[in-house]
């Protein structure tokens, strides 16, 4: 990607889920000198999800769509993002797939963050899935999205070593503390900075 000219940093919206940690670091890194990006807009396809009050808090724009109906969702999030000049995606625990059409349109400008050292444990339940397999590592991994589920080009990935007392909650918690830093560090390197 390449930078905004002048002092605009380049507008991007977060999509959520759930808790929204990795929202909270990312409005952090946003509001700091050294990003290129600004967090303008938070999408969430839930409406309790917790991370919303980090909008709230924050005072970012935001807007929920509950994907009953992807097609239509889709098409409501397409016109929010136009209006708002949105030109950079940030998944953040986003569960829902978006559509081949709608990826097209932001083609190479949505980053997503997954629990696992891709391309190893795509989709759901990762932690549960390394420890059944009795991983001796596990990870997080920021790639660019493409059609194919957790499969686009990845940017960065941190290793994390599964002890032997590792339950599926102590390694999530091991593997957010890292998402939170490589998150920043892989739009960094987006912008070749
Ligand atoms: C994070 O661990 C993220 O990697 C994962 O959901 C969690 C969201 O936490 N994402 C996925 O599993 C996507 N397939 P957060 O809401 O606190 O950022």
């Amino acid at each position: 990607m390449v930078p905004s000219t002048g002092y605009n940093k380049t507008r991007t919206a977060v999509f959520i889920s759930g808790t929204g940690s990795n929202l909270k670091s990312l409005i952090k890194f946003s509001r700091t000198a050294k990003s290129p990006i600004s967090i303008d807009f938070v999408i969430s396809n839930k409406p309790k999800a917790k991370g919303l009050n980090y909008a709230k808090k924050f005072k970012i724009k935001k807007k929920v769509l509950n994907f009953k109906n992807k097609n239509l969702s889709e098409k409501r999030l397409l016109s929010i993002l136009k209006i708002n000049n949105i030109d950079m995606i940030c998944l953040a625990g986003f569960m829902k797939i978006l559509s081949g059409n709608f990826i097209k349109k932001f083609k190479g400008k949505i980053l997503n963050i997954h629990p696992s050292l891709l391309p190893k444990y795509k989709g759901l339940n990762t932690h549960e899935r390394a420890l059944k397999n009795k991983e001796k590592y596990s990870g997080c991994t920021v790639h660019f999205v493409n059609s194919r589920l957790d499969s686009g080009k990845i940017i960065l990935q941190k290793k994390v070593k599964i002890s032997k007392k590792e339950t599926e909650t102590s390694l999530a918690k091991k593997i957010l503390a890292q998402e939170h830093k490589l998150y920043p560090r892989a739009i960094l390197k987006v912008f070749n900075l």
